[in-house]
This record gives structure tokens, sequence and C-alpha cells, in this order.
């Protein structure tokens, strides 16, 4: 392998236009920082001779600034999938200049798989070390690494010495999923089992180029808990323990996923504070919050793709490797996110939403109905299969100006009948064994804010009586002109309407 270490620029001038690239990455971890920018530099010269020349990126999920960022500068994407958070790459897909496909993150391998995907040309692939024997340590995420250099014609591989080789030992890389009808069932019973090898195992001849690189990953610090957010992690708290109570859940809760974001941050931060001992998780990324509830000794063990922590929390894990390395597994995206085992360990998913209606029907994706903010993610896999799906915000969004409460939302990402409870700073309202006339009251009554609910009651009221039936009632009309309204207004407060 060290015969094939070439510079970052060499490996790149491999890639040919409308190549389709399988790259590493989920949140700002275990992205390649320097075959993406070198492509991007040779894409832009090329612009300047007129020259057109785009790839289509696949990666675990959204990246970092010398991926996603640097290769829509250049106008080098035709096709991104399956999650992205760029600010570059979302004002790309938005003005319609680049495409865009939103998938669940445990569909992205199979889904290649199958062929739906077409021919996977190159794996450019982040790695923490090359052994000896061949077997490559992974880096800070996983995703969906294992699937790319098996299905891609030729990998190039970046080393990167930044990766703290303590890692080496942490991941559980599963080789048994096959295609149906051979499929067979995933092994796995508890969250912090493992079932499969730690290292990535590769057909060597298939790697084209090796690049060394020291470059750190970049996942940005998150904020301090605000007042919503704090009483948001409340409710959440607080219903939990209620579900103890009942006893439909043991004390050291159901394995939890926690979503992206500071607000799913601040519920890990109420749960350190919270009476559950000896939690476990299973979700997608760990975050600050949950090193905490590590640290605190509340949770067991936390099985996730990637890290998306602050770089101090990831100093404070490399730094007390020992105490980390059993209780923490990183897996593939399509077994971190697989619905069989989803569904079997009754997780507790936890998801911020856009906004929800008053069915209960869930826009994760898109502001007013058709600008996306990021994607789906994983929150479809979780909330599809879970034991438990809550949907969190606070009640109003863009500076108190839109309710995130709405008659119908403007698009739909988790129907009503995969969404269990909705969660604002106002209330919670739990969602389980109702109708959808019993679902709409409760939801404007706990989660609307106080401004919106004079407004949303009167909808419902008025759509009780005059729907043409009766048993989801709208207004259909008032319902989709409900978005256009704000566009015109840039206010939905009571009065404020046409
Ligand atoms: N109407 C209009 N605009 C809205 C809105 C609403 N109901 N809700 C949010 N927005 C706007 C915000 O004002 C903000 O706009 P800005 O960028 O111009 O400031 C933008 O949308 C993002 O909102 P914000 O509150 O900052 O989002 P966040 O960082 O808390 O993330 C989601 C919330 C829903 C976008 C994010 O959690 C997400 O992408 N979820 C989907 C994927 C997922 O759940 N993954 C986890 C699975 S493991």
């Amino acid at each position: 392998m060290a015969r094939r270490i070439v510079g970052a620029e060499e490996a790149a001038s491999l890639i040919p236009s409308g190549a389709r690239i399988g790259m590493s990455g989920f949140t700002g971890s275990g992205y390649p920082k320097a075959v993406p920018m070198a492509l991007a530099r040779r894409i832009a010269e090329g612009n300047l001779r007129g020259e057109k020349f785009q790839v289509s990126v696949f990666t675990g999920a959204s990246t970092g600034p010398e991926l996603d960022g640097a290769l829509a500068l250049a106008g080098g994407v035709h096709l991104r999938l399956p999650y992205q958070s760029d600010p570059e790459t979302r004002k790309r897909i938005n003005a319609g200049e680049m495409d865009y496909m939103d998938i669940h993150l445990s569909h992205v391998a199979q889904y290649l798989e199958y062929g739906f995907l077409g021919k996977l040309d190159y794996a450019v692939v982040e790695v923490t070390a090359i052994r000896e024997d061949g077997l490559l340590v992974p880096a800070t995420s996983v995703g969906n690494n294992r699937t790319w250099m098996e299905q891609a014609e030729k990998i190039i591989l970046e080393v990167n010495s930044w990766q703290p080789i303590e890692l080496e030992g942490m991941h559980d890389i599963y080789y048994g999923v096959d295609l149906p009808p051979h499929r067979k069932p995933i092994p796995l019973v508890t969250p912090a089992q493992r079932i499969g090898s730690p290292y990535f195992h590769v057909p060597l001849d298939k790697v084209v180029a090796v690049v060394e690189t020291n470059s750190p990953d970049r996942n940005s610090a998150f904020k301090a808990p605000d007042e919503a957010s704090r009483r948001i992690a409340g409710h959440i708290l607080e219903f939990l323990a209620w579900e103890v109570e009942e006893g439909r859940v043991p004390q050291s809760l159901l394995p939890l996923q926690s979503g992206v974001g500071n607000i799913a941050n601040a519920v890990l931060f109420g749960l350190a504070e919270g009476p559950f001992e000896n939690m476990t998780s299973y979700t997608e990324v760990i975050q600050d919050g949950m090193i905490r509830l590590l640290k605190s000794g509340k949770l067991a063990s936390a099985s996730a793709t990637a890290f998306s922590i602050s770089p101090e929390a990831l100093e404070g894990v490399m730094a007390d490797i020992g105490e980390f390395r059993d209780k923490i597994i990183l897996r593939p995206q399509d077994i971190s996110n697989h619905p069989e085992i989803i569904r079997r360990l009754g997780v507790i998913a936890m998801n911020a939403m856009i906004e929800a209606d008053i069915y209960g029907n869930v826009n994760s994706t898109h502001v007013m109905g058709s600008r996306i903010q990021n994607g789906i993610g994983g929150s479809g896999d979780f909330a599809r299969n879970g034991y438990l799906a809550i949907f969190m915000a606070p009640s109003m969004a863009q500076a108190g100006a839109i309710s995130t409460i709405v008659p119908m939302v403007s698009h739909v990402d988790h129907t009503e009948h995969d969404v269990d409870v909705i969660v604002t700073e106002q209330g919670l309202a739990d969602l389980r064994g109702l109708s959808p006339r019993q679902r709409a009251r409760l939801i404007i009554e706990k989660c609307a804010h106080p401004d919106a609910r004079p407004l949303l009651r009167d909808y419902q009221d008025r759509a009780e009586r005059l729907a043409f039936g009766k048993h989801t009632p709208h207004l259909l009309a008032e319902s989709l002109s409900w978005h256009g309204r704000y566009l015109r207004t840039g206010r939905m407060l009571p009065g404020a309407g046409d």
C-alpha cells in the first residue's frame, strides 16, 4: 500500500466527469478532506476554461466544508444523497441547480446493492490507519463505507493521522447483510453487542491511491440549552417517568435514539439530571450530551454510526479511551438504523421537526413546503420502527412569526401513523390511542403557542362543521393557503392574515 501513496491532486485526477462516488462522512466526522478539495479545485479550473465537470456524490450523511462546501461552490455536484446540511449545497439544491435525493439513511446501502443508483465508480474513504495485514481501521464515522468499498470499482483511501489511533477496536463492522431472498436475521439483541469485525476488510487490489492527511474533523460546538429546549426536555422527562410508572418501560428506559441539533442535545443534558439509571442508547450519532451521560454512569453504553461531538468532547473521550472503548460501538449505518433491530429493541426515538399539523403529521425537511433544510436523515428509520416516536420543536419559528403547529403540514415526512408524541416548550401531546379529531384538540391545547391557539381552534371548529368528511376534518383551500399567507404577510398570528 505504501507504493500507492500519492498527493491529493494526483488521486483526484483519476476521477472522471460523470463519476458516481461514494464518500465517507457522517456529520462533521470521518469525511475525506484532501481529495474532495483537490477535485473541487480541478473542477473550478476547468470551469474557467468553459469545461463542465460534475460528479454524483453519495455519503453517509452530512459532511464538512472541505467536501460538501468545496464541491458545491465549484458547481461540481450533479446529484447528492442522502442527507446534507451545508449552506452552499442547500442553496444550490433550492435554486434547482443540483439534484438531491433525500432517502432514509438505512436504505442507502441496499439502494446501491439493488442497483437503483447505478454502478459506483469510486469509493473515497477516510480511515484511521491501514494495518500491516491490510485491514483498515475506521475513523470517527462508519456510515456507508463498508458498502462503498464493496461496491465501488476503485477505492481511494485517505489515511488521516489526526484520527486518534485509540479508535481501533471501537467499531463493529457487520458483513452479513445479504439481499433478499437470502437475507437472514441480524443477530443483534442488545444495544452494546458486537456481531462483526473491528475492521474494514477490503480487496486491496481495488485501492488505486492512498493519500496521507492530517486534518481535524469539523463538528461545531453545541449551544448551551436555551429556555425552550430546557422546557421541551422537562416535558419529555416527565413523560418518560410516566411511562415507567405505568409499567410500560423499565426504570432504565428502553434504548434511546436522539436526533441532531441543539434541542436533542438539551434532552440528553436533561436526562443527566433525571432519575433514570443504567440507560442504553441505540442511535445514529453520539453527541456531547451522550458523552456526559456515559461519564456520569447513567448511560451504560452507546451504539451509533458516528461521533458528532465538539472537539473538546472528543478530546475527553480519547483521554479516557480505556473507559469508553467498551461502552461505545460504531456500526455501519444500515445496522445502526436497521428497522429490524430498532423494532426488536423498542427504541425511544426523539427527533426535532420543522412543523407538525393538528392531526400529527410531521414535516422534518421542508421550510414552507418547497425549500429543503437538511433531509430526513435517520428520523424515519427510528420513528417508523421504534417503540415511541417523539417529535419536538419550539412552538414558534422565525423569531416568533410562524406557528410550528399548523392545520396541514406543508410537506410530510412522518405520517400520523408513525408519530406518537409531539412536544413543544408549551407542553406534550401523547397521541397514542386517539382518533384524528381527539389528536387535533390535544395538540392545539398542549403544544400550540397561546398566540396561535385561537386561530387553530377556529380552524378546527369550522373544519369539524363544514368539512366534506368528518374523520380528518379539513378545509382544503384554507389549510393549503396557510403557509402562503405567511409568505405574503411575514406573519401568521391572529389578525395578521388576509
Ligand atoms: N416554519 C418556517 N421556518 C422554520 C420552521 C417553520 N415551522 N421551523 C424552522 N424553520 C426555519 C428556522 O427559522 C431556521 O431558519 P434559518 O436557517 O433561516 O434561521 C431553519 O428553519 C432551521 O431551523 P432551526 O430551528 O435552526 O433548526 P434545528 O437546527 O433545530 O434543526 C431540523 C431542526 C428539523 C431542521 C433538524 O433537526 C433536521 O434536519 N431534522 C431532520 C433530520 C433528523 O431528524 N435527523 C435525526 C435522525 S438521527
